[in-house]
């Protein structure tokens, strides 16, 4: 039997034990963990990912800052913005909502964040200390894997573990937590020699290249524990028919909107293969939100200098 990791259901675990932690938070020091959320320009997907986030804080207790700016804002703007930000006793997290604007200098926005606001975790400050043991903060997407790997009760220890890509907000981050977890990791990407040899060797394979159904049965070894990252909307309707295996619901959709979302993992090869998977959506997804409001608390917590409550 395969057992279907189930983000939604985690991810509202973790959001509700962040609820419960701001709660505590207000109680001790009079005010709500803050989260400063900077978007810049119209880009669709990034308005329907900062309006989730919103939300999620606003169910949460947390306060939420929006920062909405179009795209023209001068990188001059953008600095100032920061450093109000990180001066701002009520903000505990700072996050730049990315992509930025092609005339602005991503990183250098990104390292002017107060590391201890840094709830994205993409400050080379954090990106250290993830390498270094020190607690700090680590990205929200490979966060929430580890998290839910946890709940499930799916060991990492001495497990060899293959991480298909190797991008700063996921793949490198995902390949740190791994070896701080003590499992073998080897991180593969786009020049890899046998991509499909090397993911059978593995007993954790994470999917994390933005290939629409790339892992497809000859990637997986039975009993392997697969993680799909991947965000892909296809609209190539017999790639979508065999993506979703024919799903009703997700064809229907197909119809209306004239593409699907599908992950790296070809699911339905994929599956039967595997020990644990996660689906696309519902799996991955929603826990890169629950992390960022769990991020936040943390953040809060270590300014404030309060301790989390116990097994929190
Ligand atoms: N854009 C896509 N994913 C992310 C993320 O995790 N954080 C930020 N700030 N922007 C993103």
């Amino acid at each position: 039997m395969t057992t279907i990791l189930d983000g939604v259901a985690t991810g509202a675990t973790i959001r509700s034990e962040a609820a419960e932690a701001a709660a505590t938070i207000r109680n001790q020091a009079g005010r709500a963990p803050g989260l400063a959320v900077v978007l810049v320009g119209d880009d669709p997907a990034s308005q329907v990912y900062v309006g989730s986030k919103r939300r999620a804080c606003e169910a949460a207790g947390l306060a939420s800052f929006g920062h909405l700016l179009p795209a023209d804002t001068p990188a001059a703007e953008l600095f100032a913005l920061i450093d109000r930000l990180n001066a701002d006793p009520a903000v505990d997290g700072i996050l730049v909502q990315l992509p930025l604007p092609a005339h602005l200098p991503t990183r250098e926005l990104l390292e002017r964040i107060d590391p201890a606001k840094d709830v994205d975790g993409f400050h080379p400050v954090n990106v250290g200390r993830l390498w270094i043991d020190e607690p700090g903060f680590v990205p929200c997407t490979p966060a929430g894997i580890i998290e839910m790997l946890r709940r499930y009760d799916i060991p990492l220890r001495g497990r060899r573990a293959v991480v298909i890509g190797r991008s700063t907000i996921v793949g490198k981050p995902m390949a740190g937590l791994l070896v701080r977890e003590s499992a073998t990791v080897t991180v593969a990407h786009s020049k890899t020699r046998d991509l499909p040899g090397l993911c059978r060797e593995a007993e954790i394979l994470i999917a994390a290249v933005g290939r629409a159904g790339l892992v497809d049965a000859s990637y997986v070894a039975p009993g392997a524990v697969v993680i799909d990252v991947g965000m892909n909307r296809v609209s190539d309707r017999s790639l979508a028919e065999r993506l979703t295996g024919g799903d009703e619901k997700r064809m229907a959709a197909f119809e209306r909107n004239g593409s699907v979302l599908v992950g790296d993992v070809d699911y339905p090869a994929a599956a039967p293969l595997a020990a644990a998977i996660t689906p696309v959506p519902g799996g991955v997804g929603p826990l890169t939100v629950a992390m960022l409001l769990a991020n936040t608390v943390t953040a809060a917590r270590r300014r404030l200098g309060l301790q989390a409550a116990a097994g929190g």
